[in-house]
């Protein structure tokens, strides 16, 4: 594979970091590597294959010398730098909600949809970190049978709120612990030793903006408009990985042992399941590894072509960081990346 030019916008961050070593872990071929952050991070220095870089302000004329923009940091960051990344002939691989469900925009899984980066216009969306998981459960067992519709329900780490609320959930435990008054800034409510039913502002329809991301972003990846998804998005005190609880209906009946066959050996997913032997995926195993734990498959019974299953996915790898850098390998291998910004 030729090598690229980067930048990682939000290098500092929860999934920015993770990103780094990421892309150390995978070799991912890198010519050159420009960290930004903002104002605060200027001059900061970051590792990045046993060489110390400094962090600087994103600008024009470094996304101008780079093949590939990474953006993990705000939604108002991404909607000024994404734009400019493709303008300026960088590939904007951005990991807000802002672009990602305009029609010009590829929101991409590369198991799953990876022929839609074909289309791409300088700039990709990856999908929100409840989603990636739950599209790559669900677009192999199309091959079963129809889905009509599915039943999620979230169990989402603080990490997915950035690393402002890892700190809180550790300072609200220890400070709980020790018969402290605790800070509330990030949440609502209190997160330590609580659970939230309430990520991101609740829409008109008594969902929440997450769970209505959740039911657009899966019938885009799956390019299935009438697929019916109803999502219930909850906040745990998990620092790492977020779980889901996923009632599948088909249009026909399918037995749990043909979805666990179909989905054994799917890449980025491993099967975790012998729930008499104290087996099923959990977040602490999730964290630190690149696929999607799935177990406790088993027949819905109040439904008889319904099928349960339980996953568990690291929401800063395969739910953000290793997807972005998967969209840039598999970019780099259909060689759709501009000719012109190849160094
Ligand atoms: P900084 O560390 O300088 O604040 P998290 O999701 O963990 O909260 O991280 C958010 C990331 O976005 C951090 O790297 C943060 O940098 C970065 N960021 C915030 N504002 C900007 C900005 N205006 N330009 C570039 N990066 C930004």
């Amino acid at each position: 594979m030729k090598s690229c030019k980067i930048a990682v916008i939000g290098a500092t961050g929860a999934v920015g970091q993770v990103f780094l070593r990421i892309a150390e872990e995978r070799n991912f071929p890198i010519s050159d590597i420009r960290l930004c952050a903002s104002e605060r991070s200027v001059g900061k220095k970051l590792e990045f294959n046993s060489e110390e870089i400094e962090v600087e302000l994103c600008t024009q004329k470094l996304l101008e010398e780079v093949d590939f923009t990474f953006i993990s940091a705000s939604s108002d960051v991404s909607k000024k730098i994404a734009p400019l990344a493709a303008a300026c002939g960088s590939i904007a691989i951005d990991d807000s909600s802002v672009f990602r469900m305009d029609d010009t925009v590829p929101l991409v899984v590369p198991e799953v949809n990876p022929t839609d980066l074909i289309s791409h216009k300088g700039i990709v969306s990856i999908p929100n970190c409840s989603t990636t998981p739950l599209v790559m459960i669900l677009k192999p067992l199309m091959e079963a049978s129809k889905i009509k519709r599915v039943i999620v329900d979230t169990y989402q780490s603080v990490t997915g709120t950035g690393s402002a609320a890892l700190q809180e959930l550790k300072d609200q435990s220890q400070d709980i612990l020790s018969g402290n008054q605790i800070k509330v800034q990030e949440y609502p409510h209190q997160i330590a030793f609580n659970v939230l039913p309430h990520i991101e502002p609740f829409q008109g329809n008594g969902y929440t903006q997450e769970e209505m991301k959740m039911v657009y972003e899966t019938r885009k990846i799956l390019h299935n408009d009438n697929l019916m998804v109803s999502a219930t998005c909850v906040r745990v005190p998990v620092p790492v990985s977020h779980s889901e609880s996923i009632h599948i209906e088909f249009e026909t009946a399918v037995t749990p042992d043909e979805a666990k066959k179909i989905l054994l050996n799917k890449p980025g997913i491993k099967i975790v399941d012998d729930p008499y032997s104290n087996l099923y995926p959990m977040p602490i195993d999730a964290s630190g590894s690149d696929d999607v734990l799935v177990g406790r498959i088993r027949k819905d019974v109040s439904h008889p072509n319904g099928i349960a299953i339980w996953i568990s996915c690291d929401n800063l790898r395969k739910g953000a960081a290793l997807n972005a850098i998967q969209i840039a390998e598999t970019m780099m291998k259909q060689n759709i990346v501009k000719s012109t910004t190849w160094r």
